[in-house]
């Protein structure tokens, strides 16, 4: 009989659950959704079970605090963790949110030891690291949800900017998920037009700030926690592409083991997303400025991993 995909999500929070939300809704997979708090996660996937007739969908959400209903997960989601506050960086949650996703990546790994892992926890590009050292699984199945999601605001402002159908917008944000994260405006286009034709250079200036900015911007207004909506989908995204074997070309925070002159450290790069995970990372040709504006943002990330290995 077929039997529908299988998807772990870590963490009942805002970006868990919109996430698990939006994968039964699209039909993807069957979803588990997993918590530390007792009935937070039971009661969020009965509720969303109760819109399925509505909604019209008939995969199945269940809500548990026990790591053996997450067995055989084709691909786990790592949400777990605390979110930031104003004034905070994502690198401050960085003592926090190693304890739990280290512990929630030895309770998934065991029971699923063929899933894909997608890390979404901030500081979102150490985490991943650990994620991987502590699974023992390869490269190739974990990685990291950010450059989908900065790509994905870069994309908004530019369609902004230029009054244009985000549908034609074709946008690029490398590096790590901190505010040197890269945006590459020669690589950003509108239909094939790259927008360095289209906008000022200080107008491109002022939106590649904006975009560094973007997820600051968002716990300023919310005062009590992060953005959940552009993130869940940016994580379905990944998650759809994978399951779908679809090879799409996506930004991802990916394991570089020498490409654009990184070692041993995880960075969002654009890779090829398909049933195995990472199917090819792909090594672009960038200006000198662009090349030395990554290897900065890597920096970053590689001393934040320093921190990590401080504190373990
Ligand atoms: P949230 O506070 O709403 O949810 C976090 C959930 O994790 C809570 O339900 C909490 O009970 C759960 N949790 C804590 N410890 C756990 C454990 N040991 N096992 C299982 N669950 C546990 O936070 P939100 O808004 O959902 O954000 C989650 C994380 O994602 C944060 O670290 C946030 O910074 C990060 N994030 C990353 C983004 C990215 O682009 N990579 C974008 C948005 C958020
Ligand atoms: C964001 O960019 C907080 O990393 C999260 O919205």
């Amino acid at each position: 009989m077929y039997k529908n995909p299988k998807v772990t999500v870590v963490g009942a929070g805002f970006v868990g659950s919109t996430a698990a939300q939006r994968i039964v809704e699209k039909q993807l997979a069957d979803v588990v959704l997993i918590d530390i708090v007792e009935g937070l996660p039971q009661g969020k996937a009965l509720d969303m079970m109760q819109s399925a007739a509505t909604e019209g969908f008939d995969t199945k959400i269940i809500g548990t605090n026990d790591y053996k209903d997450t067995a055989n997960s084709d691909v786990v989601v790592i949400t777990a963790g605390i979110a930031r506050k104003p004034g905070m960086s994502r690198d401050d949650l960085i003592a926090t949110n190693a304890k739990i996703v280290g512990g929630v990546v030895e309770n998934i790994a065991p029971h699923s030891p063929n899933a894909i892992i997608i890390v979404v926890s901030n500081p979102l590009d150490a985490m991943t690291w650990l994620a991987f050292k502590k699974s023992g699984f390869p490269a190739q199945r974990v990685f990291g949800m950010a450059g989908v999601l900065d790509s994905s605001r870069y994309a908004r402002f530019i369609a902004e900017e230029l009054n244009c159908s985000i549908k034609d917008v074709r946008p690029m944000v490398l590096g790590g998920h901190g505010d040197s994260m890269v945006p590459v405006p020669h690589y950003s286009t509108v239909n094939g037009i790259p927008i360095t034709q289209l906008i000022s250079a200080e107008r491109i200036e002022a939106i590649n700030a904006r975009t560094r900015t973007g997820g600051a911007e968002i716990v300023g207004l919310l005062k009590t926690g992060s953005a959940y909506y552009a993130p869940s989908a940016s994580t379905v995204a990944m998650v759809e592409a994978i399951l779908l074997n679809s090879n799409r070309v996506l930004p991802v925070c990916a394991y570089l083991q020498g490409e654009y002159g990184v070692q041993d450290l995880y960075c969002g790069v654009p890779v090829a997303l398909g049933k195995d995970g990472i199917q090819k990372i792909f090594e672009i040709e960038l200006n000198e400025t662009d090349l030395k504006a990554l290897q900065k943002s890597a920096n970053d990330v590689q001393e934040l991993i320093a921190k990590l290995t401080v504190l373990a």
